[in-house]
């Protein structure tokens, strides 16, 4: 399941935020177009399955991209089918967060306590609760709480199970006492292997972000995100559009789940509009699924495009690469820009915009850290 996320939400005041006259140039980042399509002739991994490698005192796992333990016959050599399957999950995925926010919000109105068997791409898996011995590498980790599922549903082909790293006390993390753990994951369609570790301090490099808490729902990663930035400028959005409030509504989740970041409509509109505005220069192409911002950048090895970036509590910035926000739908050079909106409260940072980044979550401190390029 792992749900890890962060959110944001926004308003708008004025729009058109990059419409009035500048004073300095557009801040611009590179997208190599060669590169990105390159790789989507391979099959992109879309979960990752772990394989453990015990070090010194951190706890590093590698993560196999699904392709890589089973191939999916009916995708190779189509990556736009491919493609809009990934979509079409995430979708779903998104709506089953949804709705266990909303059961969690009834429960607690209710005070009865609900059991999930659901996870967050719509797959759900029922069985025994169960302790047990967890053997990762040479460590062991006795009376571990799991679920021994006898009707698996969903993802589960070709993985052994499921670990949860969400912020609850079931959780992994929270079962092995661990301070901290990361995760890379690489871009969607390498061949490298992503890694996961326990014990695992965040890079002195590591652009920080404050974790929320959110009582109705322990299980998600809530951050504190101010603002989003568009070649360079912070868009005008109110920053309570990025807050939890009093209902347990709203707010920004880190999830290593979901694909395509997700935000509230009008945050989502001012977004796409500033970029689009920086953008008049490439040719458009329809949307694709999710996405309505689409280019045909097939007569380009590569292109200049406004920098994306988030904005965090104390003039923290972190500046995504473009790849992470300018993907290939399909193999002959259309692009879509990776966010979407969402007529829910809830906001939620995907793991597109996560590609190539290690996240760190220091639960101990409840901070969480973003490592661009150290997978
Ligand atoms: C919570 O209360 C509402 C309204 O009374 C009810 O419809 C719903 O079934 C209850 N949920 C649970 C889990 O008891
Ligand atoms: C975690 O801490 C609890 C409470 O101190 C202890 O019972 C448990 O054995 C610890 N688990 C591990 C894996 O260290």
């Amino acid at each position: 399941m792992a749900p890890l996320l962060l959110l944001f939400f926004i308003f708008f005041a004025s729009s058109s935020p990059l419409t009035h006259s500048r004073t300095r140039p557009l801040k611009t980042t590179m997208l190599d177009v060669a590169s990105s399509l390159q790789k989507t002739t391979r099959n992109g991994p879309t979960s990752y399955s772990l394989k453990t490698q015990p070090s010194e005192s951190t706890l590093s796992l590698q993560l196999l991209s699904r392709a890589s333990i089973q191939k999916h016959q009916s995708y190779t050599n189509n990556y736009k089918l491919f493609t809009l399957s990934l979509l079409e999950r995430d979708s779903a995925r998104v709506k089953v967060i949804e709705t266990r926010l909303d059961l969690a919000l009834k429960r607690c109105r209710n005070g009865t306590c609900l059991y999930e068997v659901s996870y967050g791409d719509g797959s759900f898996t029922v069985g025994e609760f169960a302790t047990e011995t967890i053997t990762l590498g040479s460590v062991s980790v006795p009376n571990v709480a799991i679920g021994c599922g006898h009707n698996n549903e969903g993802l589960f082909v070709g993985a052994a199970g499921l670990l949860g790293l969400g912020g609850g006390a079931l959780s992994f993390p929270a079962q092995l006492n661990a301070t901290s753990f990361s995760y890379c994951l690489v871009d969607r369609d390498s061949d490298h292997v992503s890694t996961l570790e326990f014990h695992s301090a965040l890079s002195h490099y590591a652009v920080t972000a404050p974790l929320r808490r959110n009582k109705a729902m322990n299980t998600f990663y809530y951050v504190g995100l101010t603002g989003i930035g568009v070649g360079g400028e912070v868009l005008p959005i109110p920053e309570a559009s990025f807050e939890v409030d009093s209902t347990g509504a709203g707010g920004v989740i880190v999830d290593s789940g979901t694909a395509v970041t997700r935000l509230k409509e009008e945050v989502y509109d001012v977004l796409r509009d500033a970029f689009l505005s920086g953008t008049k220069g490439l040719q458009r192409a329809n949307g694709v699924a999710l996405f309505d911002t689409c280019y045909d950048l097939s007569s380009k090895s590569s292109v200049e495009v406004p920098t994306v970036s988030f904005h965090f509590p104390g003039g923290r910035e972190l500046p995504l690469p473009a790849k992470n926000y300018l993907i290939p739908v399909d193999s002959v050079g259309t692009f879509c820009f990776a966010f979407a909106p969402t007529t829910s409260s809830l906001s939620i940072i995907g793991n597109v915009q996560q590609q190539g980044t290690r996240v760190g979550f220091d639960v101990a401190n409840w901070v969480v850290g973003f490592s661009v390029d150290s997978c």
